[in-house]
């Protein structure tokens, strides 16, 4: 009886130590932990009718073989583009034939493609087909990539080991400028539609192939996105897909897949400083050469800040990164963990990415200067030089706030010289009076804020992300443990012209391969033929998915 009772008080006193537990750590770790959003693998549910197709993709010798043929002929049909191209089509239709050419091959190369879809040629040279689905209520899936490619410098020809423009295929990779930025993506996407129209596919959903021709050199004469804003109206897609992203990486120890789901800010600015001229026999002792060169190296010293908020998306990569990598120090992981609700975790989170790793273009706006000029005889004092600098501004900045730390950064040398400071963004504006030791203008030249965050919850995320680890389970089944995780782009696609479209914007090319390793712009680039057969099983199966979802 006794011994009963005090096992009854026990009980109690243990009760209660377990209740006070659970609600005094409870709060705790729901508030000040956040966890790796959690994803599935999905796969459509007409899949098992579309298996055969799909490995006959994977593991046909005639497959690959006749799908190498198409990448290697599209190769061949050279569209570089260089900065300086005439900046309309009007002005030179000969010089942007090259495009014609382009289209006239895939036209002959997809037959079924082009007999079940319409296609606009928008400027020209954009081309739009629509794919018209049998429910026009479900908004239309737009997918994306360029037709043109950065150009191969004559210097580096000799050290490419194949023709870049050949397209050699040893029958493992494909060697050529623009395989892996983005001809391989734009095939693929046609040989996806291809072959889903001979597997009987009609969709329900309309599905839009948007293609531009001068995304390398910022898309200046892209006018698809206008054009369908025009055609179908705001925030009238269901979700856009263009390249970008990692694919496939191991960081830390984790498989990761890590989409775009923004990219940061875009901004090139000038610092024009003007001064008196004269004789360099009797020179001042500062010539505004000088004077930049105080202003480069106060700019060069000057960091922009670092954040580490949910409004970037590699705050989930990262947070991803911590909580399955079995090689992050512990204390680092619980930083990253905690950053939300913690200012100190959130400090080592944020010093860990910048100055541990060296990725502070994750963390933080960046700046390079990029292009100088001044000066134009060496017996005549400098009246004229300026710097462009490049920045890529932060999700959490804006346009505004980065011109406005650079003006900063430059004020003390503009007022140690007693000159006069304007700056020119959106109209003129005069700081400090014009002075007659000179005049410092910080001029933006073109600029675009951060693009809006993609949504990393619900069910069209769900669909893309499920969709990347199906496909990673049916190719490559060692890929278990993936990790899929929204990233930033710190580049920027033709993608910047959709924000009005939707919100559910994705930079991502599936492959087996991190793009870094293909070479993207450099010498030698190629691409492992089957990553490029793993990206026709991607769309294939994305595009069955999403055209079964109501959303
Ligand atoms: C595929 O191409 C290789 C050479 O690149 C050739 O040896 C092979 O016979 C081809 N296979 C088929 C099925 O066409
Ligand atoms: C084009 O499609 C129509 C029906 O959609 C079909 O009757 C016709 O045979 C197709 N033509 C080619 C060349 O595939
Ligand atoms: C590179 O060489 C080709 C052939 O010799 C020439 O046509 C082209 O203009 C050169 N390109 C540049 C950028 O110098
Ligand atoms: C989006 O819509 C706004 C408001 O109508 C317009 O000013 C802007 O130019 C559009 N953006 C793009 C990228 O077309
Ligand atoms: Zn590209």
């Amino acid at each position: 009886m006794q011994f009963f009772e005090t096992r009854i008080v026990w009980s109690i006193i243990v009760g209660l130590f377990i209740v006070f537990s659970v609600f005094w750590s409870f709060p705790e770790e729901s508030e000040a932990v956040v966890k790796c959003p959690a994803t599935k693998p999905h796969r459509p549910s007409t899949f098992d009718s579309h298996k055969q197709t799909l490995l006959r993709i994977l593991h046909s010798e005639e497959f690959r073989n006749a799908s190498a043929m198409k990448l290697q002929a599209a190769i061949r049909t050279r569209t570089e583009v260089y900065d300086d191209d005439p900046i309309s089509v009007e002005d030179d239709f000969a010089y942007w034939s090259k495009f014609e050419k382009f289209e006239h091959l895939l036209r002959s190369t997809f037959p079924l493609f082009y007999n079940k879809t319409t296609l606009h040629k928008v400027n020209y040279h954009g081309l739009v087909y629509i794919w018209e689905g049998s429910d026009p209520s479900l908004k239309p899936l737009v997918l994306m990539a360029h037709q043109d490619t950065v150009p191969v410098s004559n210097i580096t020809l000799s050290q490419w080991e194949h023709d870049p423009f050949s397209g050699d295929y040893d029958g493992e990779y494909v060697y050529g400028r623009g395989i892996a930025d983005c001809k391989d993506q734009l095939i693929g996407l046609l040989e996806a539609a291809e072959e889903l129209i001979i597997n009987g596919f009609s969709p329900r959903r309309t599905v839009i192939y948007s293609f531009g021709f001068d995304e390398e050199v910022g898309g200046p004469r892209n006018k698809n996105a206008e054009w369908l804003e025009e055609k179908y109206g705001k925030d009238s897609m269901y979700a856009v897909l263009d390249e970008g992203g990692i694919n496939l990486d191991t960081i830390q120890g984790v498989k990761m897949s890590v989409p775009g789901t923004a990219e940061k800010g875009y901004m090139d600015l000038k610092i024009i400083l003007e001064t008196p001229g004269g004789h360099s026999s009797i020179p001042p002792k500062h010539t505004s050469i000088g004077i930049i060169g105080e202003m480069i190296v106060e700019l060069e010293k000057s960091e922009f800040p670092t954040y580490f908020t949910e409004q970037n998306p590699a705050f989930w990569e990262y947070v991803c990164v911590a909580e399955h990598s079995p090689d992050m120090d512990s204390s680092v992981k619980k930083s990253i963990l905690r950053a939300a609700h913690d200012e100190k975790a959130n400090e080592i989170a944020r010093n860990y990415i910048d100055v541990e790793l060296g990725k502070g273009f994750v963390v933080k706006s960046t700046r390079a200067l990029d292009i100088i000029s001044g000066g134009v005889k060496a017996n005549a004092l400098p009246e004229y030089v300026e710097l462009t600098i490049n920045v890529r501004i932060a999700m959490e900045e804006t346009v505004e706030t980065v011109v406005k730390r650079i003006i900063t950064t430059i004020e003390p040398v503009v007022d140690k010289y007693n000159l006069g400071l304007a700056f020119d963004l959106d109209g003129h504006q005069e700081l400090k009076p014009s002075k007659p030791a000179g005049n410092c203008l910080v001029k933006v030249v073109q600029a675009f804020p951060p693009a809006p965050l993609t949504p990393t919850r619900g069910n069209h995320w769900n669909i893309f992300s499920g969709t990347i680890l199906h496909v990673y389970e049916v190719v490559a089944p060692d890929s278990r443990g993936l990790v899929v995780a929204p990233g930033i782009g710190s580049g920027n696609t033709d993608t910047k012209y959709y924000w009005n479209l939707t919100k559910h914007i994705y930079r991502y090319r599936p492959g087996l391969l991190p793009g870094v390793y293909s070479k993207e712009h450099g010498i030698n680039e190629y691409i492992p033929m089957d990553s490029h057969l793993h990206l026709i099983v991607f769309y294939y199966e994305y595009i069955l998915s999403v055209d079964e979802t109501d959303d």
